[in-house]
């Protein structure tokens, strides 16, 4: 396949439907004790024993750190409308209170280059790498985090105002939270139920301290945050409920409060003994309002409940998996765009703001055929397209990832990118998904002019 088709009279086909490719920060950069940084949770969580595949780090990475003009070059090559990166935290503060300018100059390099380039620039504030010295206070579970969270924000949209097009605080919150202080599987590795709702509403307290900050910072530029969501299926028609509380911890739980200022009540119910500090007026800081609402999707669940009563994800033997195990279900996200825009009244434009798939890629005479990948971004494409001629508002596609990289638990071992990576020699190789995202985007331009 040598590009995607879309239909004829697609809404991806229109020159205002944004097309990206995403990274973030720990995932990519290296350089980790350079240009001033100090370690974030990831340094930590990385050296202990067994917590990531093969003990591996993000110490080098991709070394985008010092890279970053080539991949730059690289991503305009690919015809794509945005990049989506994310902010370390611990190189704009790598000491409480202390701003760091080789942090700030970094990324305003990379700002200019894209913008000289023609290309917007998406900046999360958090894709998960809090600084140590937080952490060493509590990180996410001490409250004032959230406050410090606040001050970060304020000073990097201070700084760069409207040259950010656009704003995400956070990138998936359930994720940050529930695999790192409930399930301890991410950084900093602490597990327990109470944990994971605290550092959870922490986290949305954080993102709503956050909003009208940057909006007096960055009054042009969009403001929104990212959730990563999965529809779940009930496994027989006895397994609704399961389905059903599912969806409500894995996404509701962080969304509604955002969208509708309250948490939902299947899970106040189900985890009353568990449930976080709620100060009066937080939920009014978390619902302000948002322009978009950032998904991320990869695959679906589906459930039942098991002997002692929790959440069981079934594996659908029979269906294709990638690389690492995730089903490949395109029609999971029709239904769960079409789920979300039938929730929330008055709900903002949505973006995929993250979709893509694992791989073991290699390079062989310098191709890389990642077939399955190829036909992952056709399929998911066309669901988007389904989606929205069933009236959900979505305004754009970001590829996850512009590259292999660190891929948090599992190490490098995983490859989400379009391009490959060569890790000993920082080699990059479009692979055949990449090729095929910069025809259609090609084409896209050309029968738009
Ligand atoms: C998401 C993360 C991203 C990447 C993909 C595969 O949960 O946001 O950093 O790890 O999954």
């Amino acid at each position: 396949m040598k590009t995607y088709q879309l239909p004829q009279d697609s809404r991806l086909s229109q020159p205002d439907f944004v097309f990206g490719v995403a990274t973030s920060s720990y995932q990519i950069e290296g350089a980790a004790k350079e240009g001033g940084r100090t370690p974030s949770i990831w340094d930590t969580f990385c050296a202990l024993p067994g917590a990531v595949h093969n003990g591996e780090n993000g110490d080098i990475a991709c070394d985008h750190y010092h890279l970053w003009k080539q991949d730059i070059e690289m991503i305009h090559g690919l015809g794509v409308d945005a990049y989506r990166l994310s902010i370390a935290w611990p190189r704009i503060f790598p000491h409480e209170g202390e701003l760091n300018p080789q942090g700030l100059n970094f990324y305003q390099n990379i700002i200019d280059e894209c913008h000289a380039k023609g290309m917007k620039v998406y900046v999360t504030l958090y894709h998960w790498d809090l600084p140590q010295y937080l952490q060493d206070r509590g990180g996410w579970l001490n409250r004032e985090t959230a406050y410090k969270f606040a001050e970060y924000a304020e000073v990097v949209s201070a700084h760069f105002g409207d040259q950010i097009d656009v704003y995400t605080t956070l990138n998936e919150p359930f994720v940050a939270s529930f695999l790192g202080y409930r399930w301890g599987i991410h950084a900093p590795g602490i597990k327990g139920e109470r944990e994971g709702l605290l550092a959870a509403h922490h986290m949305l307290l954080g993102h709503g301290l956050a909003m009208p900050l940057l909006r007096r910072n960055a009054p042009k530029s969009q403001h929104g945050i990212v959730f990563n969501a999965s529809p779940s299926y009930p496994l027989s028609e006895k397994d609704q409920a399961a389905a059903d509380y599912s969806e409500a911890e894995g996404y509701h739980w962080f969304m509604d409060p955002v969208l509708k200022g309250e948490y939902p009540a299947l899970v106040l119910e189900r985890q009353a003994s568990n449930l976080p500090m709620i100060l009066d007026g937080d939920l009014a800081i978390i619902h302000a309002p948002v322009d978009y609402v950032g998904i991320n999707y990869y695959t679906r669940h589906v459930c039942c409940f098991d002997e002692n009563g929790d959440i069981k994800n079934v594996e659908q033997s029979q269906a294709e998996h990638t690389f690492i195990g995730w089903e490949v279900y395109p029609q999971g996200l029709t239904d769960l765009l079409v789920r979300i825009h039938q929730r929330y009244t008055n709900m903002p434009p949505m973006l995929i703001t993250e979709n893509g798939s694992a791989g073991d890629d290699c390079v062989i005479d310098g191709e890389v055929n990642d077939e399955q990948r190829t036909r992952y971004f056709q399929s998911h494409l066309l669901a988007v397209d389904e989606a929205i001629r069933q009236g959900v508002n979505v305004t754009g596609y970001f590829a996850w990832s512009l590259m292999d990289n660190f891929e948090w638990a599992y190490g490098y071992e995983q490859r989400f990118g379009i391009v490959h990576v060569d890790y000993q020699t920082q080699k990059r190789t479009l692979k055949q998904s990449a090729i095929a995202y910069r025809n259609m985007l090609l084409e896209r331009a050309e029968e738009n002019k």
